[in-house]
């Protein structure tokens, strides 16, 4: 199957009032565990390689874009590439030749107008290069290891008149949403602000998209689909999959050396978690079908 545009795969998600789940890969496990969990479950879905991975691999990025990138044409389902949480301009720049159907531009550490202006080049360029964009407004915290932001803290969560204006200004195709989620919860304990949510729905014409879904139950992944969310991005759920997996197969086999035989193990967790998570976003859309 070709690789598809992210922007179609969450323009058919909003349609049916689903949700599609993207998940950010740092190795070809990664990729070949979330394509793999995808056809299990018989559902499109987005891998995500991140600014943070890209520094991960020296700056690099076409290595694992194209290792990606082969991966969802090889693949079942439809899939989408995207470049993630990317605040370098260069970077930026280098998407549409990597392969990338989409981008998410993060300046949402600035202030309001900065991160306007910041984020209405972006969309100009993205725009122009044929790339769909999502940006930030709000700040989802607890990125590159900082503490999660308290509720009440400025800009901890999105304000609906500000995001209505932003996205009109900005010119963005989707936006991330601050909500109650932070990235990087290696505990699923955490719970939406449902009454923003509905209000940010209600008032924004463009797909909005969840971040830090790895600290939600599956109760709060199915109510964020119900109540409106259509992009889900997932990382660290997978990470401690494939992590706990190979700890448990090292412990076990303390004298192991061929790598493949705990990177399997890595892969098939991460199949594993990647099935379970589409699957309870499904249940977002039962929930809303009851509903109506
Ligand atoms: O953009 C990536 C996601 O927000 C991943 O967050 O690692 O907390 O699941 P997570
Ligand atoms: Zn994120």
């Amino acid at each position: 199957m070709p690789l598809v545009s992210t922007g179609d795969l969450v323009a058919h998600a909003a349609a049916e009032r689903a949700a599609v789940a993207a998940f950010n890969i740092i190795t070809l496990e990664h990729a070949e565990a979330v394509v793999a969990g995808a056809e299990a479950t018989g559902s499109p879905v987005v891998l995500q390689i991140s600014e943070n991975a890209v520094k991960y691999r020296h700056g690099r990025v076409l290595p694992l874009a194209r290792a990606a990138a082969a991966a969802a044409e090889a693949a079942a389902v439809p899939v989408g590439l995207h470049l993630d949480h990317v605040k370098s301009r260069d970077l930026l720049h280098r998407a549409a030749d990597a392969g990338f159907g989409s981008v998410m531009y993060d300046a949402a550490h600035l202030p309001y107008e900065e991160n306007l202006a910041a984020t209405r080049a972006a969309a100009a360029w993205a725009h122009a290069n044929g790339l769909w964009i999502e940006a930030e407004l709000g700040e989802v915290g607890g990125k590159d290891g900082a503490p999660a932001l308290d509720a009440h803290a400025p800009g901890a969560r999105t304000d609906p008149d500000e995001a209505r204006r932003f996205v009109e200004a900005s010119g963005v195709d989707a936006l991330a949403v601050a909500v109650g989620s932070t990235h990087a919860m290696t505990t699923r304990t955490a719970s939406l602000d449902h009454d923003l949510l509905a209000r940010l729905a209600a008032g924004l014409d463009v797909p909005l998209v969840l971040h830090g879904s790895s600290g939600l139950p599956d109760e709060e992944l199915a109510a964020a689909v119900a109540g409106g969310i259509t992009k889900v991005n997932i990382g660290t759920a997978l990470n401690l999959a494939m992590t706990d997996a190979i700890r448990a197969y090292l412990t076990a086999h303390p004298s192991a050396v061929d790598s493949r035989k705990y990177l399997s193990e890595g892969r098939a967790a991460m199949v594993r978690t990647a099935a379970e998570l589409i699957t309870a976003l499904r249940a977002g859309v039962s929930a809303e079908a009851v509903r109506l």
